[in-house]
């Protein structure tokens, strides 16, 4: 794991602001990811009853689909104390804060790479769709396992390799899964070929590793981290648990 991947820049995911409401609304694929951010919130609240307050970060937060389904919940919601959400496209973050408007939520232009974090201080790490697509893993693993405090827990989730198919080929179709197939298989070749490689880019191939979930699971285990929780029907969902 940690391969690089290309379009991991700023100005790349500022000019590419990925919204996933679109996508929800087009394929099997895109209810189950309904469901994964709805699972995350109701996590976060079960562990918010639990506790008398909670801070919580969110990586990656994009155009603040998850932060508004936190900060909306039934429950235990009013336990959060504060949302820090972290993205790297300052576009992304223009439409987050538009929709959000809550004094415990605050929004900062950075990169999960150099983030400011005080060590042991978040009850919980979010990174939702877009764990896949960072070209570092071990060094955000290790990031989030110091910014976690000692009972702490990591919530997020990977395109699975093994699930790939079943979701492409009902979700889109079998002559889009294997062009999907090739141009995943390309891509390194394909950047000594621009208008291939721009393509590929835009697609959003480019950018995503796709990682079976024997390898997660080690990856997690090896920094320090034991899984809880998890969904492994299309995607690879988890609650972690700092050890
Ligand atoms: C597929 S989107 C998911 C957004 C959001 N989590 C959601 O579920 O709606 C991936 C997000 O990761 C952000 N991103 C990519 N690389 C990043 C990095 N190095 N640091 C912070 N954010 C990054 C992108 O800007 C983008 O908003």
């Amino acid at each position: 794991m940690g391969k690089s991947l290309p379009h991991s820049t700023a100005d790349y995911w500022s000019n590419n602001v990925w919204d996933g409401r679109l996508q929800e609304t087009i394929n099997a694929r895109g209810d189950y990811r309904k469901k994964q951010r709805t699972r995350t919130v109701n996590y976060v609240n079960g562990l918010s009853c639990d506790r008398d307050e909670i801070a919580v970060t969110e990586l990656c937060c994009g155009t603040g689909r998850v932060v508004e389904g936190l900060i909306s919940s039934d429950g235990c919601g009013d336990k959060i104390r504060s949302i820090d959400a972290i993205d790297i496209s300052s576009e992304a973050l223009v439409i987050a804060r538009q929709k959000i408007n809550d004094s415990r939520v605050r929004f900062h232009n950075q990169s999960v790479y150099d983030f400011d974090y005080q060590p042991a201080s978040a009850d919980v790490v979010i990174c939702i769709e877009a764990l896949f697509h960072l070209p570092d893993l071990g060094r955000t693993y290790q990031t989030i396992h110091e910014h976690l405090k000692p009972d702490g827990v990591f919530i997020g989730n990977f395109t699975l390799r093994e699930g790939l198919d079943d979701w492409l080929k009902s979700g889109i179709g079998l002559r889009e899964y294997y062009t999907f197939l090739m141009l995943y298989h390309m891509r390194k070749l394909a950047r000594l070929i621009p208008p291939l490689w721009d393509y590929l880019g835009s697609s959003g191939i480019a950018r995503t590793e796709l990682y079976t979930e024997e390898e997660i699971r080690e990856e997690l285990g090896e920094h320090g981290f034991e899984i809880e929780d998890f969904d492994n029907e299309y995607d690879f969902w988890f609650a972690a648990r700092k050890t």
